[in-house]
């Protein structure tokens, strides 16, 4: 079957139907009194902010909602693992509670591979790394409950000098399969002047053609605007480049705080391309940078986390694990990071207001009659968020819960405020009444 006839893909605006689902709302007993009043705004049709979303078909089933796991980039390098370090991580995560979080793939990232191919041609696991073959590996990490993901590259090489598959792209995908792996992120060094759809088309086809199901997801730094083909092919896609880096053509907006403020900021606002995300597909603003010392407070930590669970995106640990603190498991952690994260309804939120750099974020939720909103300030000064319901949804008065607080605010009527530390941020849920 043709790929793109598989994608059957229709806009539509989302409706906020009354009376569907018990959902989150049924856990406070005051809101609970108040569900069957949880009324849809006029006309049924969310008034104030016009999302859109892609419903489509997944294109291999999986990825229904964002991928959550530990990506060894960020916080092991390209060199600072091998297999006992990867037993030690999962064993961390879960003696931790993280896998019960919902971190359960373990995604070893650049650095695995011998520099040269096999006299077969095939890809080939560095054997100081994995001196009983990656395939071992795999198998170990997958009797302790863990998805396993690998990492190629669709030019000649990958970022760091480990041959690519350019037009070994069946082998290298028969290979991955052959391994056990459930996940291929596949990057793009050396392939810049390449047809990025093209590319990546031949890779998921020949992905495909293994029969294993496996997560596919693009790395392309939203080079060749991934978010327009990427969907029909993939998983997920990069939108930018690396959460810890700038390309020469990046725009930053850098008012404010460090220059790893100014790379959320980034990857941020370079994430906007919410129509397509659904069911199977979403945007990848690259890992979490929690725990691993790159932000400068636990508040910025607790912001990427807020930000990455409205958008839907997936959450892939950047710290090495194994030294992680009480606090950073707490954040991690959070709940409600899971609940709106991993909701199933699995649409990325909307920013529908801007105040001097109070930002308002919104994502509907699948008990169709709330939504997960986050108040964010990216500036470097105190500032007041303004919810106004009326031109938000619609409606005069709305019930409010601080999910990250654990706080019931309760009805509130015509709006809600708050005040927001620099780079603060707060974790909504609300819906809407009349
Ligand atoms: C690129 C990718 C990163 C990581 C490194 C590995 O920079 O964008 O996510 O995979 O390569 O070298």
């Amino acid at each position: 079957m043709p790929w793109n006839s598989r994608r059957q893909t229709r806009r539509t605006v989302l409706r906020v139907a009354a009376g569907l689902g018990g959902g989150l709302l049924a856990v406070a007993p005051r809101a609970r009194r108040l569900l069957p009043a949880v009324a849809a705004p006029a006309g049924g049709v969310r008034q104030g902010v016009a999302v859109t979303a892609a419903v489509q078909t997944p294109y291999n089933g999986r990825g229904l909602t964002p991928v959550w796991g530990l990506n060894t980039y960020y916080g092991y390098g390209v060199d600072g693992f091998d297999e006992p370090t990867l037993l030690d991580a999962a064993q961390a995560l879960l003696d931790t509670g993280l896998w019960q979080a919902g971190y359960r793939l373990i995604g070893i990232d650049d650095g695995w591979a011998s520099f040269d191919r096999d006299a077969d041609g095939n890809l080939a696991a560095d054997p100081r790394k994995f001196p009983d073959g990656i395939d071992t590996t795999v198998a170990r990490l997958h009797a302790l409950g863990f998805a396993v993901g690998i990492y190629g590259d669709m030019g000649t090489q990958t970022c760091k000098g480990r041959p690519g598959s350019y037009q070994s792209e069946a082998q290298d995908a028969q290979w991955f399969a052959a391994q056990g792996f459930d996940y291929v992120k596949m990057d793009w060094c050396t392939a810049e002047a390449f047809d990025a759809r093209e590319r990546y088309t031949l890779m998921s086809q020949a992905i495909a053609a293994t029969g294993r199901p496996i997560t596919f997801a693009v790395c392309n730094w939203g080079r060749q605007n991934p978010w327009e083909w990427a969907p029909a092919i993939a998983n997920s896609a990069r939108t930018t480049s690396d959460l810890s880096g700038i390309f020469d053509d990046d725009v930053l907006d850098q008012r404010y705080g460090s220059y790893q403020w100014s790379c959320l900021l980034k990857n941020l606002d370079g994430n906007q391309h919410p129509e397509v995300v659904g069911p199977g597909y979403a945007n990848d603003p690259d890992c979490l940078q929690v725990g691993n010392g790159f932000f400068a407070s636990p508040l910025e930590e607790i912001a990427q986390l807020q930000l990455w669970a409205v958008m839907g995106a997936p959450m892939m640990l950047g710290l090495d694990v194994r030294s992680i603190g009480d606090e950073t498991v707490r954040l991690l952690a959070h709940p409600q990071i899971q609940t709106i994260g991993r909701d199933v309804f699995a649409r990325q939120g909307v920013r529908v207001g801007d105040q001097h750099g109070a930002e308002t974020w919104i994502k509907p939720l699948s008990d169709r009659q709330s939504y997960a909103v986050v108040l964010f300030n990216r500036t470097d000064s105190p500032s007041t968020a303004a919810l106004v319901w009326k031109d938000l949804l619609g409606v005069r008065s709305a019930y409010v819960r601080d999910l990250w607080n654990w706080s019931e605010l309760g009805t509130q009527r015509d709006g809600w405020s708050v005040g927001l530390q620099p780079h603060g941020s707060r974790l909504l849920q609300v819906a809407p009444l009349r």
